[in-house]
Parts: C-alpha cells; structure tokens; sequence
C-alpha cells in the first residue's frame, strides 16, 4: 500500500471510529507543545489544531505514549532515532502538499525557530 493510501484508510478510520468522542478527546493534553529541535532551534507544535484535524490520536502516538517530554525520554533511551518523529511530521505535511489541501511546513525553518 502506498503512504498515501495507507494515511487515508488511517485518517478515514479514525474518523468512523471516533466520532462520538471526539470532544471528550481533543482537550487532552496541551493546546501548544514546544518540542526540542538540536541546533536549528526548537519547533513550536500546534498540538490542539492537530487533534482537531485529525480527530484521532494517529499517526502520531503510535510512536510515543501521550505523555509530556515523552519524545526526549524516548530518545534518550533510544527507544526513538534521531528524527524519527520529524519524519512523520514532514512526510504527512508533505503528503497532503502533495494533494494540493492545506497543510504544515515541510522546509526546516517553517517548524524549527532560533
Ligand atoms: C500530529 C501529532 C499529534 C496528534 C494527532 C496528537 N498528538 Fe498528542 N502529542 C503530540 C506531541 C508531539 C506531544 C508532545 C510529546 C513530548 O512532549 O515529548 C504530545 C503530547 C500529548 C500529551 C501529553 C501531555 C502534553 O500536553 O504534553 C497528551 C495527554 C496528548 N498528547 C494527548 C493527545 C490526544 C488525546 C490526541 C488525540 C485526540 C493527540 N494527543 C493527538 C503529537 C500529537
Ligand atoms: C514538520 C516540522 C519539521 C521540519 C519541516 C523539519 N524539522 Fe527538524 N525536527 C522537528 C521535530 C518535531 C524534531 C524533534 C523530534 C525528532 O527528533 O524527531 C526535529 C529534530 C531535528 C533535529 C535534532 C535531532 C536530534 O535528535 O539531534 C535536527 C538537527 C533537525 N530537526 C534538523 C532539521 C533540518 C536540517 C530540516 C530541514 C531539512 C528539518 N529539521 C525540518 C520538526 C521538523
Ligand atoms: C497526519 C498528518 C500530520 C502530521 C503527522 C503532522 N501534521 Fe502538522 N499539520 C497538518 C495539517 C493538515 C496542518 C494544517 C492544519 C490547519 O491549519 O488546518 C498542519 C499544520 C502544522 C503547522 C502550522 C500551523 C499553523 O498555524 O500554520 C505546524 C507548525 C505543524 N503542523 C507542525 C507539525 C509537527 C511539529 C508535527 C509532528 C510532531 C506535525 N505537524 C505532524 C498535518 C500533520
């Protein structure tokens, strides 16, 4: 299947499966997460505009719990590579680039600030 296909039936899934608790879910956690970026400076993440978008957990916590530092502790036990979440990131926003719908950044300075 391709990553494309795939992020729609993932997407498309969790729409059906969750509609009826998309309210209770989407508050959870905070509404804008500052994420540790290496030396291009940290990435501002618009957490709560994700959950709404998406109305599920997916893609990303598949990766990690739905815990706070939970990228960096991962990472530090190397239970996540370098990068490994920034690819997820971009490869979505990249995707629906792709399909010409509205998206986040895909060039290192749209997500990483100094
Ligand atoms: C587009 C990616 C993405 C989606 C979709 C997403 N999250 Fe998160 N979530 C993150 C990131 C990134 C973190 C921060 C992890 C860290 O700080 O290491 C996080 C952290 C959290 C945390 C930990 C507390 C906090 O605010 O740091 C909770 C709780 C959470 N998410 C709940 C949810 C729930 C519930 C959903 C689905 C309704 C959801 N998230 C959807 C990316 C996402
Ligand atoms: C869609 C947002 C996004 C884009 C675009 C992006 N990054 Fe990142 N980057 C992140 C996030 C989130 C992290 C932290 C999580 C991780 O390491 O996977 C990160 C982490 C990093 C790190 C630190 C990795 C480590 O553990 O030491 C470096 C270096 C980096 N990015 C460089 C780049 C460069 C160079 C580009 C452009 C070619 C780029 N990034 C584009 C979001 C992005
Ligand atoms: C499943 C697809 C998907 C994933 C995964 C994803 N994004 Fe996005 N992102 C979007 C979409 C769609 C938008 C546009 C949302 C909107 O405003 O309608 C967006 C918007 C953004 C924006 C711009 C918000 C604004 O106000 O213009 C940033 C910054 C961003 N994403 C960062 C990230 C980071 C960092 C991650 C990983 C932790 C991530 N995204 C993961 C789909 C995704």
């Amino acid at each position: 299947m391709k990553t494309g296909t795939l992020l729609t039936a993932i997407i498309t899934s969790g729409i059906f499966l969750s509609a009826g608790i998309s309210m209770a879910t989407t508050g959870e956690g905070a509404e804008t997460i500052t994420l540790k970026g290496g030396s291009l400076g940290s990435v501002t993440f618009p957490h709560e505009r994700h959950q709404e978008v998406f109305i599920d957990c997916m893609p990303c916590h598949k990766l990690y719990p739905k815990e706070p530092q939970i990228i960096d502790t991962m990472k530090a036990e190397s239970k996540l590579k370098r990068k490994e979440v920034m690819n997820m990131c971009k490869n979505c926003h990249k995707d629906l680039a792709g399909k010409g719908q509205k998206t986040g950044p895909t060039s290192c300075g749209g997500c990483h600030k100094k």
